[in-house]
């Protein structure tokens, strides 16, 4: 499928009116994706895991209308204040699906967990949207499940980069990479070719800090075009996409918990080192981190800590540790989350339809 398959050809016979409803997974990058081209392309390949319990809900309501329009609720709520991201999502997206020109829509939103908190909410929620709004199109429009999900990748990708790797459990790779078959910058694909032990591999999140994050991702990437260090980063991380290939496949734990950590900790380092520079560890963060591999090198449990763009911390480790891994977070680490909170997560198989009615 190219750019231009991507587009809807017919504007006849769309449902006049209907709700559609997705529930869609957050995701958390092994390989992380930091620097983009505009409009969402990334400077390099990324990989992650699909979660589980960390998902939002959508419920997409519309009904004919001249002009398009908009109310989005979020948990019961309406919430203007997310519009105008919706908006550009709509703006983004309507050459691929000129029908949403055609609706009023009503966005019933809520998620698992807290949004705005460094667990990517953006990555849930809009391929929960884009599901949404692809299923009115699949309507009228035969697509197979394969060019469905791509499509839906694709749009997820126009409203927040990490989104179009959502889609897809148990893993997603988004960006064009020669030992990647089929990878593409426009959209993810799965990623399958995993070791058993990685297949339900857990991730409990630590939340350090659930306030609103005081520099925002977009704002981040676009510190990747001049950052001195950008060329080098690229290149480790097309190599480190490589290297995880072999490791995913085998099940090589020891391997991982190297390659990830260092992923997660230059995605930092780059973020200290830009122009204006900024941190977005918390001294908490630094704690949980250091408690983590202390714990790792006493008792010889295979954790590996990552972080997305925010304070939290994402313990990963084998479901076989699961036990041991709640204990040491109840005796230890609470302590450092902020109201004793944390959230149990692990690898999982991706977005699924709720409901459709369509009049
Ligand atoms: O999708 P965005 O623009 O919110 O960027 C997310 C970037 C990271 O979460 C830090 C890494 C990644 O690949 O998910």
């Amino acid at each position: 499928m190219q750019q231009e398959d991507f587009t809807c050809q017919s504007l006849s016979h769309f449902p006049n009116t209907g709700a559609v409803a997705w529930q869609s997974p957050s995701n958390i990058a092994l390989v992380k994706y930091w620097g983009k081209k505009p409009v969402q392309l990334p400077a390099n390949a990324s990989i992650s895991f699909t979660l589980s319990n960390c998902y939002t809900s959508t419920k997409l309501s519309f009904t004919k209308s001249d002009t398009r329009r908009v109310q989005v609720f979020v948990d019961g709520q309406e919430k203007p204040s997310f519009l105008k991201k919706i908006e550009t999502f709509f703006e983004r997206i309507e050459t691929y699906c000129p029908y949403v020109n055609n609706y009023a829509f009503k966005i019933e939103t809520e998620n698992t967990f807290p949004h705005s908190s460094g667990i990517a909410s953006s990555a849930s929620g809009f391929s929960a949207l884009a599901l949404c709004v692809l299923s009115i199109e699949r309507k009228i429009n035969e697509l197979s499940d394969v060019d469905f999900y791509k499509k839906a990748s694709f749009l997820s990708r126009l409203g927040s980069g990490s989104a179009c790797r959502s889609v897809y459990g148990p893993m997603g790779v988004w960006g064009a990479h020669e030992h990647y078959e089929g990878s593409s910058n426009d959209f993810a694909v799965p990623y399958s070719d995993v070791h058993e032990v990685f297949k339900n591999y857990q991730d409990t999140i630590l939340l350090v800090d659930k306030g609103q994050k005081k520099v925002s991702s977009t704002l981040g990437h676009d510190l990747m075009i001049d950052h001195p260090f950008a060329k080098n980063r690229f290149e480790q991380a097309r190599n480190h996409m490589f290297d995880l290939q072999k490791i995913i496949k085998d099940g090589n734990i020891l391997a991982f918990n190297r390659l990830v950590e260092k992923e997660a900790l230059t995605l930092h380092a780059m973020m200290m080192t830009s122009d204006p520079y900024f941190m977005l560890f918390k001294p908490n963060t630094l704690k949980i981190i250091h408690m983590v591999w202390e714990k790792r090198e006493a008792d010889k449990i295979p954790f590996t800590i990552t972080l997305d763009a925010g304070a939290n911390v994402h313990l990963l480790y084998p479901a076989e540790y699961k036990q041991v891994a709640l204990q040491f977070i109840q005796d230890e680490l609470i302590a450092y989350c902020q109201n004793e909170q944390y959230i149990c997560d692990e690898v999982g198989k991706g977005p699924l339809l709720k409901m459709e009615q369509y009049a």
